[in-house]
């Protein structure tokens, strides 16, 4: 038995990267998923190789008639929907603050947050109907902290995590959670710093970047996916309002003894105990 059986799901960004790799282990595990993604080319194919448990919808999802679009075809073709994932995403405007145009913001926190804010505005009434739903959003690690991504990219993110903690207040009446996930260094062509990346560039990503992380390697879409699956499911029906680091370790901050302050320790410990009487 599935542990996504009978359930419906759409998932944006899922042409490619954590999108894709979501998109296969909820049918591995039962579910049907509307794949919805700019990428016509790879998200056809996709739909295609995994038959009738998906279907592909090009969708903008900063475009609000697409958004209701994506949820208007999921609940006309399998009758509900269970999960949304708001996954889609860019790198985003680059650069110093100075520089950045205000078209490159509007860009960056729509595709980034209007997205999210609209996913969860047109599946509200469907899953409120319902009396129950799971919205999962993929926000980052450069939500939580900075320092790990550009300007924009981080506030955008730290946004998706406020906006699932208040919709969640919200929705909880009618049993609907809303969740994040916060990823670490996913190999994946964002990761990669072009959508276009093909395996052998990711592969060097993967080799790059294994040494600064805690657990030995990169993250994987599949790691991602896998708590997806979780938040899909009913395992998480006690969760809500929350956000998931799955990280490998990266956010919880660089090893102590990594500072050129110890490193240049090298005396013994000494113990301050009192004095023996
Ligand atoms: P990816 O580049 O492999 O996949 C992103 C997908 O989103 C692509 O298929 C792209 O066509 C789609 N997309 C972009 N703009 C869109 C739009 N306006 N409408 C519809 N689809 C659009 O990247 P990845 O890594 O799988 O990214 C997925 C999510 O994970 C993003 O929200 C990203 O910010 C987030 N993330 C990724 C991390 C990483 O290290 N790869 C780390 C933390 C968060």
């Amino acid at each position: 038995m599935g542990r996504l059986d009978g359930k419906v799901a759409a998932i944006t960004g899922g042409a490619s990267g954590i999108g894709a790799g979501t998109v296969r282990r909820f049918v591995e595990e039962g579910a049907k998923v509307l794949i919805a993604d700019l990428d016509a080319d790879k998200g056809e194919a996709l739909a295609q190789e995994l038959g009738v448990a998906t279907a592909f919808l090009r969708t903008d999802v900063s475009k609000e008639g697409d958004v209701a679009a994506m949820i208007a075809e999921t609940t006309d073709r399998w009758g509900r929907i269970d999960v949304l994932f708001n996954n889609a995403g860019f790198g985003g405007a680059l650069g110093p603050i100075e520089s950045t145009s205000v078209e490159d913001y509007d860009l960056t926190m729509d595709v980034l947050v209007k997205s999210v804010f609209l996913g969860m505005k047109h599946v509200a009434p469907v899953m409120k109907a319902q009396g129950s739903g799971s919205i999962i959003s993929t926000a980052s690690v450069a939500g939580l902290r900075v320092g790990y991504a550009p300007h924009l990219y981080s506030v955008a993110k730290c946004a998706v995590i406020h906006l699932t903690k208040t919709v969640a207040m919200e929705l909880g009446e009618q049993s609907i959670r809303v969740n994040a996930i916060c990823p670490g260094f996913i190999a994946t062509p964002l990761a990669a710093g072009r959508p276009d990346a093909d395996e052998s560039q990711i592969d060097q990503l993967r080799a790059a970047g294994a040494s600064s992380q805690v657990l030995g390697r990169v993250g994987e879409a599949l790691d991602i996916a896998n708590m997806a699956l979780f938040l899909a499911s009913d395992e998480s029906e006690w969760i809500t309002g929350r956000e998931f680091v799955v990280d490998g370790g990266f956010e919880a901050g660089p090893p102590w003894s990594r500072w050129p302050r110890f490193a240049r320790m090298e005396r013994p410990i000494r113990h301050h105990r009192p004095p023996d009487r």
